[in-house]
């Protein structure tokens, strides 16, 4: 059977090829596959897995990953009696004459994360119905650690800033929701150029190194922003309204340059003057919390921080939290909130259990 004749939009279907695509390990996928064909990996399930995935991949980039990926696939079918489609032998044999065994912890990949957008118009929260994909080259071993907040809420009124945005996730989804103005700023050069190929790889333009260049908002600007050196003048022409930080509270040795980085990006900002910009009223009616909910502490004005953290060491994290209170940033955990064991389902590598989502605001 033809690809085309599947249900693609199944969505058992659409987690196997989003899995596969992210390189998930091939057991996790192999386990999308199975539930998509009814508890076995039947031939329809493998010509979906040939069309959609198999035939399309750059080998320059998923080689070593087809290669371990098809051993298992291959194995799986055989060990459960089921008949192997030709093309995946031949495509494993050419693999096992062309490509070298190494070992591709360490080396980069272009992985494809998909988020897929439930399906509200029934009123209730099932089906997945579009999908924004964002090609991304980066290590084997990349963990996402992006909020989750994009797919919930809108954002089109807002200027971001992110702070150490590594690969530039943060950046292309604030795009695709039309965010009014997105800083990606890393204190990394060569993670910096990187973040630019992969703007570039999802057809986005980028803005140069340089703070003279940030009020460009039909770019997504790259800035050089080590905390340590970033001065308080510099840090005051940013001026945005969200300020996102992902997987960031890790070293401590970093954490006072980025409480000092985060506490002048709260304060100083012209709605404080102004009246606030910031308008809660959007209210998204099918999110279990308002967003007035997350957006902000009753009693505060101005900009808002957003951290998601990966708590591995707690001595670290109380740390963070001790900077933040000498600063006087109300930290509060929104992770019950904001349903992080909701997104990206289909990647079953990372344990989203241990990510906790904070609101900061002065
Ligand atoms: C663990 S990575 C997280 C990257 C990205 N936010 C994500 O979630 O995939 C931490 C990032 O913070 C940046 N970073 C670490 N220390 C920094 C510092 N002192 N100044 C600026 N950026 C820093 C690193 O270069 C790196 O890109």
């Amino acid at each position: 059977m033809a690809a085309e004749e599947l249900d693609i939009e199944e969505p058992s279907c659409l987690h196997m090829v989003s899995a596969f695509l992210a390189m998930e390990p091939p057991d996790v996928v192999i386990s999308f596959a199975r539930e998509y064909g009814g508890g076995s990996v039947t031939e329809n399930v493998q010509s979906c897995i040939w069309h959609r995935c198999i035939s399309e991949a750059d080998l320059k980039w998923q080689g070593p990953y087809l290669k371990r990926f098809l051993k298992k696939f291959i194995h799986e079918i055989e060990s459960s009696g089921g008949l192997v489609m030709d093309e995946l032998y031949e495509e494993y044999a050419s693999y096992m004459s062309s490509l070298q065994d190494h070992d591709a912890r360490d080396s980069r990949v272009l992985k494809t994360i998909s988020f897929l957008f439930p399906d509200v118009s029934s009123g209730s929260i099932s089906y997945p119905r579009s999908k924004l994909e964002v090609r991304l080259q980066c290590s084997v071993n990349m963990l996402e650690g992006d909020t989750g907040l994009l797919n919930e809420w809108y954002w089109w009124n807002y200027d971001f800033q992110q702070v150490g945005s590594g690969v530039g996730l943060v950046g292309i989804c604030l795009s695709y929701v039309k965010a009014s103005k997105v800083i990606l700023t890393d204190g990394d050069f060569s993670t910096l150029a990187n973040m630019k190929v992969n703007l570039e790889l999802n057809h986005l333009i980028t803005g140069n190194h340089k703070l003279d260049n940030l009020i460009d908002s039909n770019m997504v600007n790259c800035v050089c922003l080590p905390w340590e050196s970033a001065s308080e003048e510099d840090l005051r022409r940013f001026a945005p309204d969200i300020i996102l930080g992902a997987d960031v509270i890790y070293d401590p040795s970093c954490l006072p340059h980025l409480v000092r980085v985060l506490a002048i990006l709260l304060k100083h900002h012209p709605s404080r003057a102004e009246g606030n910009k910031l308008d809660t009223s959007q209210g998204n009616e099918t999110s279990n919390v308002s967003r007035d909910d997350l957006l902000r502490h009753p009693s505060a004005k101005g900009p808002i921080a957003y951290i998601a953290s990966v708590i591995r060491n707690i001595d670290t994290f109380n740390y963070f939290l001790k900077l933040a209170e000498e600063a006087n940033l109300i930290v509060t955990d929104l992770t019950e909130k904001v349903q992080v064991s909701n997104f990206l389902p289909y990647l079953r590598s990372y344990q989203r259990c241990s990510i906790r989502i904070f609101r900061i605001q002065l």
